[in-house]
C-alpha cells in the first residue's frame, strides 16, 4: 500500500542544526499512518544491483538512510529516481564496484552492496563500516559468508576487497554462529546468482529478510525457507526487473504505539502489520495498553498511567532491540520497577544519561537496566546520540513537564520521516527549530 505522501527531509542550513522543541502534557488522539520499512527498503535497493533493467520499489520512506543508499547505488553506476514514495533504479550498466568511505561511514547498511556486487560483477571494494554510537558493529559474518561462497576477501587500508572465483560464486552450506540480519541478507543476495545450492543455517527470521527474499523471488530467484532459521537458495543465471511493494515499518509502528501509550492517548494506527508485532503487543498489554486489531488498522487505548514490565531483547520473533530505548522511556514514567535486558548490543544504552537528565531513575548494570518509574519527568536540553535513542527522547519530551529541546535530530531523520509533523497531527506540541550549530 503506497505510503502517505510526506515532503522529503529538509537539508540542514549551513551553520544551523535542526532540533526539536517539545512541550509535554498533551494526550495523543487521532490517526497515524505508518511508513514503509527502512530496514527492508535498504537491502532491496542493494538487491536491485543484481538485476539488469529498471526495478521499482513502492512504499519507500523519505529518509536520510534511503538517500544515502541512493547515492551509493549512483556511485556504482545504477541510475535511480525517487518520485513520491517509489524508488526506481536501473542497474543495467554498473560502471564501478567501489562503495566509498564517505558514504559507508554515514550508513553501515551500505555493506549490503557487497554480496550483490560480488555476484553480479565478480568484484567488490567496500569501505569497512565503522562502529556506531553504542559500540563496535563487526561484519565478520558477512565476510565469512562471502568466503564460503568462494570469494577471496582481503582487508586493505580500511576497505573490504573481494573477488569471486573464475566462473562466479559457488553455492555453499553456511551456518552462522549468531543470528545476523545483515549477514543473512548479504549471503541471501549473493547466493541468488551463485552456481549450485546454498543453505543458510541459523538465518535471521526478521520480516525485513522475508521481504528481501520475496523481492528476490519476484525477480526470478529460487529461495525457500525465508522466515525460518534455514534458508535454501538455488542459484539462477540472471534475475529480471521487478516492481515490488515494501512492507510497513514495524519499529516505527511500535514507536507510534509507544507515543500513544506514554501520553495516555487513543490513536488509530494505519498500515502496520500486526503479525510483525506479536511480542511487542504482549509487552504493551503487560503495561495496560489495550488494542483493537483490524485488517488495516490498530486502535490503541492507553491507561492514564502505565504499569512496569520486564523486557529482554532477542532476534525476531523475540523483542526487537530497536524498541528497547523507546520502552525504557515508557518504563521511566510507569508505575513500579521495570527491567530491560539487552542481549543484542550490550552497550546500547547511550539514551540512559539523557533520560536521566529529564528525571528518569535508571540503574545500569552490565547489559541490564533497572528503571524505577517516576510520576513526572521534567523537560530539559537533551542530545540525540543515535536513531532509536532519539525517538525515546521525543517520547519522554511528550510527557515531561515543560519544554524539552532535543539536539542533533538528524539522527532521527535517518529512520523516521518527518516524525514531528505526524506527531503534531495527533496533538503533540512539537516543532522543528534551527539552532546555532555546535
Ligand atoms: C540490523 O542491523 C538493523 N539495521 C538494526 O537496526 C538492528 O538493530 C539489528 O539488525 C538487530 O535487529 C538494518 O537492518 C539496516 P545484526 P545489523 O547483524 O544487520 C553481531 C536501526 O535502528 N554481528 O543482526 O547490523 C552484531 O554485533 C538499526 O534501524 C557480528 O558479530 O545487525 C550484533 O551483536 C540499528 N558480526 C548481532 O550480531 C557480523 O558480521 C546482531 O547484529 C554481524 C553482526
Amino acid at each position: 500500500m503506497p505510503g502517505v505522501d510526506h515532503p522529503p527531509p529538509r537539508v540542514e542550513k549551513r551553520g544551523n542544526v535542526d532540533a526539536f522543541r517539545i512541550v509535554g502534557g498533551r494526550r495523543l488522539e487521532g490517526t497515524l499512518p505508518v511508513s514503509g520499512a527502512k530496514n527492508a527498503a535498504l537491502p532491496m535497493m542493494a538487491a536491485a544491483l543484481l538485476i539488469p533493467g529498471r526495478s521499482i520499489i513502492h512504499n519507500v520512506p523519505h529518509l536520510r538512510d534511503v538517500v544515502t543508499m541512493h547515492k551509493v547505488l549512483a556511485e556504482l553506476g545504477a541510475r535511480g529516481g525517487y518520485p513520491n514514495h517509489s524508488f526506481e533504479v536501473d542497474a543495467t550498466e554498473l560502471t564501478q564496484v567501489q562503495a566509498s568511505w564517505d558514504l559507508v561511514r554515514t550508513m553501515r547498511a551500505s555493506i549490503y552492496v557487497l554480496g550483490p556486487l560480488l555476484a553480479r560483477m565478480g568484484r567488490a571494494k567496500v569501505s569497512l563500516p565503522g562502529g556506531c554510537a553504542w559500540g563496535p558493529r563487526p561484519v565478520d559474518l558477512h565476510l565469512r559468508g562471502m568466503e564460503l561462497l568462494g570469494a577471496k576477501v582481503e582487508l586493505d587500508h580500511g576497505y573490504i576487497v573481494a573477488e569471486a572465483p573464475a566462473g562466479g560464486l559457488r553455492g555453499a552450506h553456511i551456518a552462522f554462529d549468531i543470528s545476523s540480519v545483515g549477514a543473512t541478507g548479504n549471503v541471501l543476495m549473493a547466493a541468488t546468482l551463485a552456481r549450485g545450492t546454498t543453505v543458510i543455517e541459523n538465518a535471521s527470521r526478521e520480516p525485513e529478510i522475508v521481504a528481501l527474499a520475496d523481492f528476490l523471488i519476484a525477480a526470478g530467484a529460487k529461495i525457500q525457507g525465508q522466515g525460518t532459521t534455514t534458508i535454501t537458495i538455488d542459484g539462477v543465471s540472471s534475475l529480471s526487473p521487478v516492481e515490488f511493494d515494501n512492507i510497513p515499518d514495524r519499529i516505527e509502528a511500535g514507536t507510534f504505539i509507544a507515543a500513544a501509550a506514554i501520553t495516555g492517548g487513543q490513536v488509530n494506527l494505519v498500515g502496520a502489520r500486526p503479525d510483525h508485532l506479536a511480542i511487542v503487543f504482549e509487552r504493551f498489554r503487560d503495561m495496560g495498553v489495550r488494542f483493537a486489531i483490524e485488517a488495516q488498522s490498530i486502535q490503541i487505548e492507553a491507561p492514564s498511567r502505565l504499569r512496569a514490565t520486564r523486557i529482554t531483547t532477542a532476534p525476531y520473533p523475540g523483542f526487537p532491540t530497536d524498541l528497547q530505548a523507546v520502552f525504557l522511556a515508557l518504563l521511566s514514567v510507569a508505575e513500579g520497577t521495570g527491567v530491560v535486558t539487552e542481549t543484542i548490543y550490550p552497550d546500547r544504552f547511550t539514551h540512559v544519561p539523557e533520560l536521566a537528565r529529564m528525571g528518569a531513575d535508571i540503574v545500569l548494570s552490565d547489559h541490564v537496566a533497572t528503571v524505577r518509574g517516576t510520576a513526572q519527568l521534567s523537560g530539559a536540553l537533551v542530545t540525540s546520540t543515535d536513531l532509536r535513542a532519539s525517538s525515546a527522547l521525543v517520547l519522554a519530551g511528550l510527557v515531561a513537564k515543560g519544554e524539552t529541546l532535543l539536539h542533533r535530530v538528524y539522527h532521527i531523520d535517518r529512520g523516521y520521516e518527518r516524525i514531528e509533523d505526524r506527531l503534531r497531527g495527533v496533538g503533540a506540541n512539537i516543532e522543528r527549530v534551527s539552532i546555532a550549530g555546535p
